[in-house]
């Protein structure tokens, strides 16, 4: 049977004419599966080995998911709570990252400080914190949640760097109630999930201090995205490692999607980074975006890869890390401090529609990352 990507239906109405939408579009058009070196198209491939085309690949994988039902079962762990008369119900997603709060509304339970303090303090702890429930949320009123806990940022944190890259879909199409929105679209047509290990726009000099992600609406298996604690990042260095590295510095560089006024952004981070609020050190290298050491270090490329390597082998242990699975009406708020994430790019054919504010701190001063050895512990 052959589809049509043409009568894909787009997730946002200015997909429908966006020239960077169509030209992907004409890949899903000539029958060709999606890129390999994509991880949505290496997972599709493996899930239908023997497809030839795209069509083929669809009709195994939609068969497939469409045996899905819906259901409840097993048992969670959670701790009660009251907190302003609301009851909540505390679910640690792993031991050492993510927690989901049950039994809040974020349009109607954060009016007393007292709340907002305690998810402050809950986010702090636990670097992700996770709602369920919220698709009621206007885009204004998640803008309303976000600034409870900062200043919005622009679409990439700071408004000294708004991208204006051409090669970015996820910056073709705006929010028009809420402009400093990052609308994440991916459909059967046009795969898109950031399924590389970062931290959002580290490419600035500033970057934004959290993300705040909604689902609207979510693949019925696959697209969760993916967090690790970059505490603990550090902590599962090697002793000898940590001590060549605690004073070093790294560039990290944006992808050709970030460019503004088509040049590269770049920024300058301690690989040790001393977190604000807690004074605790995380590794501060997301291999995303870090691609070498600042030269003034004059450390030599054999070490500088040795060392890389050695950073790159904490990304996504499975013991500093937690996996979000998406619902409609989930939303994530998480510490860009404190964690890398990533998304899972298995779901395609299956559609997934995000929405992503950054918070910057309104403390000015806290905004750049900085390393300060007499913090820990303090
Ligand atoms: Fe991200």
């Amino acid at each position: 049977m052959s589809r049509n990507a043409k009568e894909v239906r787009p997730q946002d109405e200015q997909l429908a004419n966006n020239p960077l939408y169509l030209a992907r579009r004409e890949r899903a058009e000539q029958d060709k599966p999606p890129s390999r070196g994509d991880s949505l198209g290496a997972v599709a491939a493996t899930r239908a080995p023997g497809a030839k085309t795209r069509s083929e690949m669809l009709d195994q994988l939609l068969a497939e998911d469409g045996e899905l039902i819906e259901g409840h079962f097993g048992t969670v762990f959670y701790r009660p709570v009251t907190v302003c008369g609301v009851e909540l119900k505390l679910e640690p997603i792993q031991p050492v990252i993510g927690t989901v709060v049950h039994g809040i509304d974020l349009a109607r339970d954060l009016e007393n400080p007292e709340m907002v303090s305690f998810l402050r303090e809950l986010w702090l702890k636990r670097h992700v914190v996770v709602f369920r429930n919220q698709n009621h949320l206007t885009r204004e009123q998640m803008a309303e949640f976000a600034e409870r806990f900062g200043a919005i940022g622009a679409p990439f944190g700071e408004r000294e760097h708004v991208p204006n890259s051409p090669y970015d879909l996820n910056q073709q199409i705006k929010a028009p109630e809420v402009p400093e929105m990052l609308i994440l679209p991916s459909d059967e047509a046009v795969p898109n999930a950031a399924a590389s290990w970062h931290c959002d726009a580290t490419w600035q000099p500033r970057p934004p201090m959290g993300s705040i992600l909604m689902c609207r609406e979510a693949p019925a298996v696959g697209g969760d995205t993916c967090f690790c604690n970059s505490h603990a990042m550090w902590e599962g260095l090697p002793k000898g490692t940590k001590e060549r590295v605690r004073h070093l510095t790294a560039v990290h560089i944006g992808s050709v999607g970030h460019q503004m006024d088509g040049v590269t952004p770049e920024a300058v981070h301690p690989v040790a980074r001393t977190h604000p609020e807690t004074g605790r050190t995380s590794l501060y290298v997301q291999q995303g975006f870090v691609k070498h050491f600042s030269p003034e270090h004059g450390i030599p490329e054999d070490e500088a890869g040795a060392l890389l390597r050695q950073m790159k082998l904490q990304e996504g242990r499975p013991e500093y890390t937690c996996r979000v699975k998406w619902e409609v009406g989930s939303i994530a708020m998480w510490d860009n401090r404190s964690v890398l994430h990533a998304a899972s790019g298995d779901f395609w054919p299956q559609r997934r529609f995000m929405e992503r504010l950054t918070i910057l701190d309104r403390n000015e001063s806290r905004r750049a990352p900085y390393y300060d050895p007499s913090a820990e512990g303090a």
